[in-house]
């Protein structure tokens, strides 16, 4: 558990990053490009990021999308593991530890706790997730879900 003034650093840094991200991506409105780049700087500045990317859903499968870390799987079957339960549940997953959670897919058996949030298009239609993996249990809470959650509306 976080204390207070952690959270509060967390939070802080989300929003930095928030900014700088609001900027970056006036560059283009490729959304490969824009996905792209939101991955690497997440990756790159948030602690304890092992793996951070997309999953692009396409004709009723979850394919991977741009990512930072280690090769990770390219294709998620239908209706299993914590980024479909994102989807079918259209809300923010978090995964404290993902031995626990039934179905899981560990593309990377370091990888013990996740979060994963939805991305929209205009309409509100869930087109990709964003999943963020951790080789730490217990690493995401409410903090990150707030953060990312603004972040992936940026896409
Ligand atoms: N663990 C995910 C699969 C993707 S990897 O974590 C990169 C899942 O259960 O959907």
């Amino acid at each position: 558990m976080l204390s207070a003034v952690d959270k509060s650093k967390k939070r802080g840094r989300y929003d930095r990053i928030y900014v700088q991200l609001s900027g970056l991506l006036n560059a283009t409105g490729d959304m490969v490009s824009r996905m792209s780049t939101v991955a690497a700087v997440l990756h790159h500045k948030m602690d304890g990021f092992f793996w951070t990317g997309f999953y692009l859903l396409n004709n009723e499968n979850l394919h991977v999308g741009p990512y930072q870390g280690p090769v990770a799987c390219q294709v998620l079957a239908k209706d299993t593991g914590v980024c479909w339960t994102g989807i079918n549940q259209q809300k923010t997953i978090i995964v404290p530890d993902v031995e626990q959670f039934p179905g899981h897919i560990a593309c990377d058996s370091r990888s013990r706790s996740e979060i994963v949030v939805p991305v929209r298009d205009k309409e509100g239609q869930i087109i990709a997730v964003l999943d963020v993996d951790s080789k730490h249990l217990d690493q995401f809470d409410e903090t990150d879900a707030e953060g990312l959650e603004k972040i992936v509306g940026l896409i």
